[in-house]
């Protein structure tokens, strides 16, 4: 029986062969999810033989992974915000930047339910993701809402216009326990009929579709759609614009993660809008400008140094 140790280095090998630049990790990620031991044990355990069925395992996700499948999609598993998520190729696997739309949507929440008094009867902050895919962001939110107690001041509805993507978004929020405290709806862009909200969360797709094909191989395994934005990327972002005029408060904010080159085409989108509007560009932790938080003037003016 092969070890451990031997393994990950004839797979580490094979992956770098065919093209991947994290070869050790994919490897050591792929034996340890067919093995089902974490990396540290793999680790600290590089001598322990492999038996015939997680090697043979093994040996199928290696190929997958030759392939130029995502690692995440070949174990079926992402971690985003500290929670496991299920994923596969009916949406795009949540990537590590986009925890700062949930930090920042967590902390304007906290904001917003503590800046002042709310008597009985105050109306529950009402929140919306649009795109959701996976639902990643919104049971992500839903889940340290929970944890700090504040989901029951909070409705979180969130929505595609992929059925696949829904149903997906929907085993994960069962699978996290919220599938009671967030509503999946499937429309464009926002569902119809519904009160102004308080927060809009979107991580829509914002890549220029000539870009799309020149993405790593990955890429390709995921929904286009999921990706696709239009000859500048910001078809969908804009369309989402449009409509914040009716579909946030007048105090309401909206929280976009867009490309890190985008912010000034945002901004002026934002500029066209009716009425008197703002745009922040946030960077993101290795300081790229990728979260614009969007909101009418008179907001930022009002809560200055409150934030
Ligand atoms: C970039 S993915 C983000 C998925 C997830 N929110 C995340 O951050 O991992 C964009 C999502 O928006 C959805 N989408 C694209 N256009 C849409 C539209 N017009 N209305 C609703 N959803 C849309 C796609 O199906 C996809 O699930």
């Amino acid at each position: 029986m092969p070890a451990i140790g031997e393994l990950l280095n004839s797979g580490t090998a094979r992956l770098r062969a065919a093209g991947s630049e994290s070869a050790r990790l994919d490897a050591e990620l792929l034996l340890g999810w067919a093995i089902g031991a974490d990396r540290t044990t793999l680790i600290a355990h590089s001598d322990a033989p492999v038996g015939a069925d997680a090697s043979a395992a093994y040996e199928r996700a290696l190929v997958r992974r030759e392939a130029g499948e995502p690692v995440a999609y070949i174990r079926g598993l992402k971690e985003f915000y500290g929670l496991a998520f299920s994923v596969d190729s009916r949406a795009l696997i949540p990537r590590p930047e986009t925890e700062l739309l949930v930090a920042e949507a967590e902390h304007e929440i906290a904001w917003r339910l503590t800046a002042a008094p709310r008597p009985a009867g105050t109306p529950r902050l009402r929140v919306v993701e649009a795109g959701t895919g996976s639902g990643a962001i919104a049971i992500a939110l839903a889940a340290v809402l929970r944890k700090r107690r504040m989901l029951p001041e909070v409705t979180i509805l969130a929505v595609d216009n992929s059925a696949d993507a829904l149903g997906l978004a929907r085993e994960n929020a069962v699978g996290h326990g919220v599938a009671e405290d967030v509503v999946f709806t499937e429309a464009d862009l926002l569902p119809d009929g519904e009160p102004a909200f308080d927060l809009i969360l979107a991580n829509l797709p914002y890549i220029p579709s000539a870009e799309i094909d020149r993405l790593p191989i990955a890429a390709s395994f995921e929904p286009r759609p999921a990706l696709d934005g239009g000859p500048d990327g910001l078809v969908v972002v804009r369309r989402l614009l449009a409509v914040l005029p009716a579909a946030l408060t007048q105090a309401g904010t909206a929280l976009l993660e867009i490309g890190f080159d985008q912010g000034p085409a945002v901004e002026s989108a934002v500029g066209e809008l009716p009425g008197r509007w703002e745009c922040r560009i946030q960077p993101d932790l290795s300081g790229r400008p990728r979260l614009a938080h969007v909101e009418r003037s008179a907001n930022r003016a009002s809560a200055t140094g409150a934030r």
